[in-house]
């Protein structure tokens, strides 16, 4: 008996732990509903050609790959990074919130007009060392803000795209929006994934951003701990915008 007793635990523990984020997922409730890329933009409509989607002009773009052993931290997917640079080439001014290695500001420059203007904040490894956080902050994404706070120069440093980014090193919670309000027709949060922090780069974008332009948020996925508080605090928002996720990606979007 007491052998099928243990034999039972053991089992229910292994389960756990395989099945531990489908578990979070199943017990958490979510408001945001997914939606297919078209809802995001007219360019990611297609047309059906010999029973193959043609993609539109509007959505070829400049693309590189960082090959997954290069060990480059906080990466966008390639179907993401491809949403992002498509929304560039119609975009005059970018904001970005966490560059880590620049892999999404160079493809925002390699996309966007000669004109455009890309502002991205980040930290630095001294001002990740002195950061304070806030009691309820997860303390997983409070690791990760410290690990992938370790680049001064970036994939687009010395490059012809340097020109077009302007990279502030600053926590964004001392950001200064009153010369920024309604300036931006996209921004990316990609910051640190605290609770205190996503709620304090969502409050500063939607004073940034301007009338039709797009927010986009990284990195909501239920069920994984360490983006806990992106998907708490982005249902929360949901309740007075009309978040949305994009189908087979972390990312979420709000239209203005
Ligand atoms: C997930 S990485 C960003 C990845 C990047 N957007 C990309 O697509 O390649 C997170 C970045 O946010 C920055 N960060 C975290 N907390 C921040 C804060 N409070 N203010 C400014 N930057 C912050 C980190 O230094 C790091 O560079």
């Amino acid at each position: 008996m007491l052998i099928e007793i243990f034999l039972l635990v053991i089992v229910c523990v292994l389960s756990y732990q395989i099945n531990k984020k489908k578990i979070r997922k199943f017990f958490f409730k979510n408001n945001i509903k997914s939606c297919d890329i078209e809802e995001v933009d007219n360019a990611f409509s297609t047309f059906e050609k010999d029973k193959l989607f043609t993609p539109k002009k509007d959505t070829i773009i400049n693309f590189f790959c960082i090959p997954p052993n290069f060990g480059v931290l906080g990466m966008t997917s390639d179907y993401e990074a491809w949403i992002l640079s498509v929304l560039a080439k119609k975009s005059k001014r970018i904001f970005e919130f966490g560059t880590c290695s620049g892999k999404t500001t160079m493809l925002f420059a390699m996309n966007s007009s000669d004109q455009t203007l890309i502002d991205t904040i980040t930290l630095d490894e001294a001002l990740a060392n002195t950061y304070k956080h806030e009691t309820n902050d997860n303390k997983i994404a409070q690791r990760n803000l410290l690990s992938e706070s370790k680049y001064e120069k970036f994939l687009f440093s010395e490059t012809p795209y340097e020109k077009k980014i302007n990279v502030i090193f600053q926590d964004s919670r001392q950001l200064d929006t009153s010369k920024l309000k309604e300036k931006f027709d996209l921004i990316f949060i990609d910051g640190g994934h605290t609770y205190s922090c996503i709620k304090n780069d969502s409050e500063k974008s939607l004073e940034m951003i301007k009338a039709n332009g797009i927010i986009l948020w990284h990195d909501f996925s239920i069920g994984k701990k360490s983006h806990k508080d992106v998907a708490r605090y982005l249902n929360e928002l949901s309740t007075r915008y009309k978040i949305k996720h994009i189908k087979n990606t972390s990312l979420c979007f709000l239209k203005t």
